[in-house]
């Protein structure tokens, strides 16, 4: 698959098979997620792969339960990731002169690529930033000043996964050129 093959065939997955990923496509997926670029390189990422079973059922009931429970969908892949942010001084000084968050945005970066990567593995993925954050941090045993920023559910897609919610706005409305224009 070309790049553009992959960007269209990607969706978020939200039903999975119950087949454990290998460990060797995890390794690809992550591999992705490291070759990102990011400000300053300060790759301010640590990617917690969970597919031991036990702690991933554990995982998964603390972060989708109370008014997270709709995340609840994400218990069943069979891989669960924990995208904790290490923010470097530099761009955080710089992103506070800015009053911009570089290590979201290197997060992103990074995490997408690890998504991409997964797409042409045919795996599936889904970016879950609805969970209890306090409680997964206590399953994985993360120290406090650490944060989970985002989850990531990744797993064979099941085959009645449904592939709502893709609409996307037309280019012209998204994009102009040669300074602003309103849409
Ligand atoms: C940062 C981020 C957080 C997201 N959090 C969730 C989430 O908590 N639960 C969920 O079901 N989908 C979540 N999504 C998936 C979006 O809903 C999805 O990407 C969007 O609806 C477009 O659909 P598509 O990914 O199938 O193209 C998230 C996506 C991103 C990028």
């Amino acid at each position: 698959m070309n790049i553009m093959d992959v960007i269209k065939a990607r969706r978020s997955i939200r039903k999975y098979q119950e087949l454990p990923v290998e460990r060797e496509k995890i390794m690809e997926c992550l591999e992705a997620a490291r070759l990102a670029p990011s400000a300053c390189n300060a790759q301010p990422w640590k990617y917690i792969v969970v597919d031991d079973k036990n702690l991933k059922d554990r995982l998964a009931k603390e972060a989708f339960s109370g008014i997270y429970i709709v995340s609840r969908f994400a218990a069943k892949a069979p891989v669960l990731l924990a995208v904790v942010s290490d923010p470097d001084w530099l761009p955080k000084a710089g992103g506070a002169i800015r009053k911009t968050d570089f290590h979201l945005i290197d997060i992103g970066i990074s995490g997408e690529h690890l998504v991409l990567k997964a797409t042409e593995l045919e795996l599936g993925t889904c970016w879950i930033g609805w969970f209890d954050e306090p409680k997964a941090k206590r399953a994985l045993k993360i120290a406090s000043p650490k944060k989970i920023e985002v989850m990531l559910a990744l797993g064979y897609p099941d085959e009645n996964s449904s592939f709502n919610h893709h609409e996307r706005k037309p280019l012209e409305q998204m994009s102009c050129f040669n300074g602003w224009e309103d849409s």
